[in-house]
């Protein structure tokens, strides 16, 4: 799954690519109003939290270089972390990672669904449909997704059948053999200190 040749394309893209910010834009799927909560990793920034209104898109700028999660309460619902998406942006080689865990709450299918980057509709992580084979379920599967782009979109909530944010629904096996997975490191911030 590991392809160097892959890794270093996307290194040669990021080092070509010039860009003045980092943006996570919401979209929402449903008519339910959302609290995204953020989470840096250690050393990061916290970043407030935000409102997703239903059907609406809500764009949050990252600051520089941030690493952490974050999930969605739904309005009326308990507050407690459910479906993670995590990011590094302008991380290792400038390229920024992300995926969607289930490890914390594999039952929360009313949040954070996909992720991808906004420009184009793959490599995606996360499902429409939990489970599916695109998001961590254990800590030590291989299901992190890299980009050298900065704008990265994520998607909430049930979507009316062929109405979803991201188009593609039939990407899976372009997904799979054109873009490397990486290790949960990555957007853990682990990677660093054990290449120390
Ligand atoms: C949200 O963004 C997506 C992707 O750019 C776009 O297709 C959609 O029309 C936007 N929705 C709203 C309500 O602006």
């Amino acid at each position: 799954m590991f392809s160097f040749v892959k890794v270093a394309a996307l290194l040669a893209a990021a080092a070509t690519l010039v860009s003045a910010e980092n943006t996570l834009t919401f979209i929402s799927q449903d008519s339910d109003a959302r609290t995204l909560y953020f989470t840096g990793n250690p050393g990061h920034d916290e970043i407030e939290a935000v409102k997703v209104p239903g059907g609406k898109n809500v764009t949050v700028n990252i600051p520089y270089g941030w690493e952490g999660n974050f999930f969605s309460v739904t309005d009326g619902a308990e507050y407690k972390p459910g479906m993670l998406g995590e990011v590094a942006y302008n991380s290792w080689g400038g390229i920024t990672f992300f995926d969607v865990s289930a490890i914390v709450d594999p039952n929360d299918h009313n949040g954070v669904k996909q992720m991808w980057p906004a420009s184009a509709e793959e490599p995606v992580s996360g499902c429409e449909i939990f489970p599916c084979n695109f998001a961590y379920y254990l800590p030590d599967d291989v299901q992190t997704r890299a980009t050298h782009e900065t704008d990265l979109f994520c998607s909430l909530g049930n979507a009316a059948s062929g109405v979803t944010a991201r188009s593609l629904l039939d990407l899976v096996e372009r997904n799979q053999e054109d873009h490397p997975f990486f290790a949960r490191d990555f957007v853990t911030g682990k990677w660093s200190t054990k290449r120390q």
